[in-house]
């Protein structure tokens, strides 16, 4: 092949494999391949001593426009790709900034825990401190050391779930002990005043079961709140100004309280307190089923026997103890007709809150 057909090849081979490389990886491959030191077009220089002069003239001449033509073709390409490689980058980057952002659902307290809290709330405000009790309950501290007779109906077995026969074991002396679910917060008052020196301002919350089934106003469980104060000189109108206050921070300081005379076999004398209805205000609506009061809690004063059960010494203390529904309160705050809802999970409902 005459040297000016390699000229001409290599022109050709410069056009289709600079003009139309793919990437800019291969362009600098076919770059060295054609151009570099030990390149095509180099070795074709090199050749040109051979030559004789005139020869080398034209050729020389020919292979200078053809490296100055290589040179901008490369420039040209190398444009063209690094053009295209910067494209791709920002569409792969591309941000769509009228998309609507990603929502995280946010947990929330339950009502029932809140309105719980709130209670804590009230009694924090004048003194009493929190106590806990197990929820799995010696018979003993849920019914015997709070004055419930052996012929107790709240002892049966249709009332109470029995969890463990523990009969041959003897607690306080000669009681047979068994094991309950507990029926309701008032043994943590004898655990409580086992363990500390009057005087003592205490709130126990807590879940306490009992084998009802489940209706508009009941649930098999449900959470408790209880109360108690033992320290010198406490009087039942200790008590009465303590739920008075308590009424009026939880509803409203136009709520009026009324004590009704009751049995509770753990507190003498003993009352269940009703709240003027926040519906008509004491005349009577369907709210209130025409009464216009609504029951909220029982309480009363300390009985002696729960004293000697619990290692105080009832000559030189006294004390008052109550007890509530949380979920009754909760009901009541907010006109809630069935406390089922409260638990069956359903978040339109307790989103509400
Ligand atoms: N333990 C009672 C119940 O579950 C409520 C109660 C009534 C608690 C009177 C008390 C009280 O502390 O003094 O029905």
């Amino acid at each position: 092949m005459s040297t000016l057909d390699e000229i001409e090849r290599l022109k050709e081979q410069i056009q289709e494999k600079i003009g139309h490389a793919p990437t800019l990886d291969v362009l600098d491959k076919e770059r060295v391949d054609l151009l570099g030191r030990k390149g095509a077009l180099t070795a074709l220089l090199r050749g040109l001593g051979n030559l004789d002069p005139e020869e080398r003239a034209v050729i020389g001449k020919a292979a200078n426009e053809i490296r100055a033509a290589a040179e901008a073709l490369l420039e040209e390409r190398k444009g063209e790709l690094s053009a295209q490689a910067l494209d791709q980058k920002l569409a792969a980057g591309r941000l769509d900034v009228t998309l609507p952002g990603r929502v995280t659902p946010l947990g929330a307290q339950h009502l029932i825990s809140r309105i719980r809290d709130e209670i804590i709330d009230v009694f924090a405000g004048i003194g009493y401190s929190v106590a806990e009790g197990p929820e799995v309950e010696l018979e003993f501290f849920n019914f015997t050391a709070l004055n419930h007779s052996i012929q107790h109906p709240a002892r049966s077995a249709s009332d109470t779930f029995y969890l463990h026969d523990l009969s041959g074991d003897t607690h306080a002396g000669s009681e047979p002990s068994e094991v309950v679910l507990r029926t309701h917060t008032s043994p943590v008052q004898v655990r409580t005043m086992q363990h500390e020196e009057p005087p003592i301002y205490i709130l126990a919350p807590g879940k306490v079961y009992r084998r009802d089934a489940a209706d508009p106003t009941h649930l098999p469980q449900f959470t408790q709140m209880e109360g108690l104060v033992v320290d010198r000189d406490i009087t039942f109108a200790d008590l009465r100004g303590t739920l008075d206050y308590f009424v009026k921070e939880m509803f409203g300081k136009d709520r009026k309280t009324r004590f009704r005379p009751h049995f509770f076999p753990f507190t003498e004398p003993s009352a269940e307190v009703d709240v003027s209805c926040g519906i008509c205000d004491g005349s009577g609506c369907r709210f209130c089923g025409n009464a216009g009061w609504i029951e909220i809690l029982g309480c009363g004063m300390v009985d002696p026997e729960v004293f000697k059960h619990s290692g105080i010494d009832p000559n030189v203390y006294t004390g008052f103890a109550f007890g509530m529904g949380v979920d009754r309160i909760a009901a009541l705050r907010y006109d809630i007709p069935d406390i089922r809802i409260l638990i069956d999970g359903d978040m339109r409902f307790l989103r509400q809150f």
